[in-house]
């Protein structure tokens, strides 16, 4: 048997109503913020990510999924979103018509990691990137809309942590700083460690080693070597944190896995979910926009983990969705009558009513048992002496009543039907 590859995961017929419900609260939240919804394409040419991402980070440098095509061209499954809205962004000039662009998404990314709980080789985001405006007003809302949307969700287990990363120039200058402070350290840390003091240091912080942890405890952080205006900035945000009364940490070590930021990162914790925490994360990219070829945009933005946040839905309980029911179920007593019930069903669908009958010529309680288990707000039995006299049976299955109802009277069993 040929079973699904590693790390990909089938969404069945049983988990549906879960990420319809996520789907709809998230969207509604998103267009109560005013943003719009944008599709991009699966794959994208490599050097998209490669520029966007940062070339040293470990999606580009480990995890994405490169191929060439028949043409020679290296394409990618798309591991985020930013990178291709930016370069959609670009290519449609989508802020000539706006200044202001505030788009999001849904789809599936790809990453080839480790799985693990809650961690997938083709998992699912949806986020928001707002293009356009250097406001740390936005910033806030980023964090607002993410919190909220997991809030409306039900989760309570939840942490914000924010930090800021500055600008590029005070990044610079902290890196040598934070170079200074190692450089006697270094052959203690681990070998990745070791690895990142050369090709991206800032990245350290990101380890998971208990030595380096304790090493880089006592680094100079950064919040505290922050430029004029990043420093202000960072004020704006966790004031109007305050204000919409998100309890939030800041986290000096919140670099993030992506080269694009600058100024204000976040990300949202679930003590609910095992190792993998962040349910999203996001923050400012200001220079991206111009290193994907466009004129110099500031933008924010953020992305959060679907199957995170339903396994912490799971694990915290937050929401039931209820069960899966249909309208009618025709039953046939008469086996001849298999296309008098066919055509019943067709014009009771055209009402926009959900009905199902038997097509495996199984007998009455045979079918009865499927009403059962479709959990059949009615069924109706058609055939035996009723039907010669042009009537059938109706049974509510909640309440178990029976009535009869005419066959030629169509819309009076449309009414009941339709009477919750
Ligand atoms: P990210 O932190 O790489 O950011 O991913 C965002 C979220 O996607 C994570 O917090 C996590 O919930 C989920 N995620 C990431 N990798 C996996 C995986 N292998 N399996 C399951 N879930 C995963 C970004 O992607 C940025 N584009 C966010 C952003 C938008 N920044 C600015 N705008």
């Amino acid at each position: 048997m040929i079973k699904a590859v590693t790390g990909t995961k089938d969404i069945l017929p049983t988990d549906i109503p879960r990420w319809k419900y996520l789907e709809q609260t998230v969207e509604k939240i998103f267009r109560n913020f005013n943003y719009k919804e944008i599709r991009t394409p699966i794959f994208e040419e490599t050097s998209l990510f490669a520029r966007g991402i940062g070339e040293e980070t470990d999606i580009v440098g480990k995890e994405m999924y490169t191929f060439k095509d028949r043409s020679d061209t290296s394409l990618t499954l798309k591991p985020e979103m930013t990178a291709a809205v930016v370069r959609a962004y670009n290519e449609h000039s989508l802020g000539a018509q706006q200044s202001l662009v505030k788009l999001f998404y849904t789809s599936p990314m790809f990453r080839q990691e480790r799985p693990q709980a809650g961690r997938f080789r083709q998992f699912h985001q949806f986020g928001a990137e707002a293009i356009g405006s250097k406001s740390p007003l936005l910033d806030a809302e980023m964090v607002q809309m993410a919190y909220e949307i997991l809030v409306s969700l039900g989760l309570k287990n939840l942490t914000v942590k924010i930090n800021s990363l500055g600008t590029p120039e005070t990044r610079d200058k902290y890196k040598q700083l934070l170079k200074n402070f190692l450089i006697d350290k270094k052959d203690k840390l681990s070998e990745d460690s070791r690895r990142r003091f050369e090709t991206n240091i800032l990245r350290i912080f990101d380890s998971k080693v208990e030595s380096d942890q304790k090493i880089i405890k006592d680094a100079p952080k950064l919040v505290d070597h922050l430029d004029e205006e990043s420093k202000t900035d960072f004020e704006v945000v966790k004031e109007q944190l305050e204000k919409s009364k998100i309890p939030f940490q800041i986290d000096p070590a919140l670099v993030r896995g992506l080269d694009y930021y600058t100024k204000l990162t976040f990300e949202i914790d679930s003590g609910s979910v095992g190792a993998q925490t962040a349910l999203c994360g996001g923050g400012r990219y200001d220079l991206l926009i111009e290193t994907l070829g466009g004129k110099s945009t500031p933008a924010t933005g953020f992305a959060a983990g679907i199957e995170r946040i339903l396994l912490a839905c799971e694990n915290e309980k937050c929401f039931t969705v209820p069960e899966p029911t249909i309208d009618i179920y025709l039953i046939r007593i008469d086996s001849e009558l298999e296309s008098v019930v066919s055509e019943l069903a067709g014009k009771i669908r055209k009402e926009n009513l959900t009905v199902d009958y038997d097509y495996l010529q199984r007998s009455v309680k045979a079918q009865m048992r499927e009403a059962n288990k479709m959990n059949a707000r009615y069924v109706l039995f058609i055939g035996g002496d009723e039907y010669k006299e042009g009537k059938m049976n109706l049974k509510n299955m909640s309440t178990g009543v029976e009535e009869k109802v005419s066959l030629i009277k169509f819309q009076e069993l449309v009414e009941k039907l339709k009477f919750q």
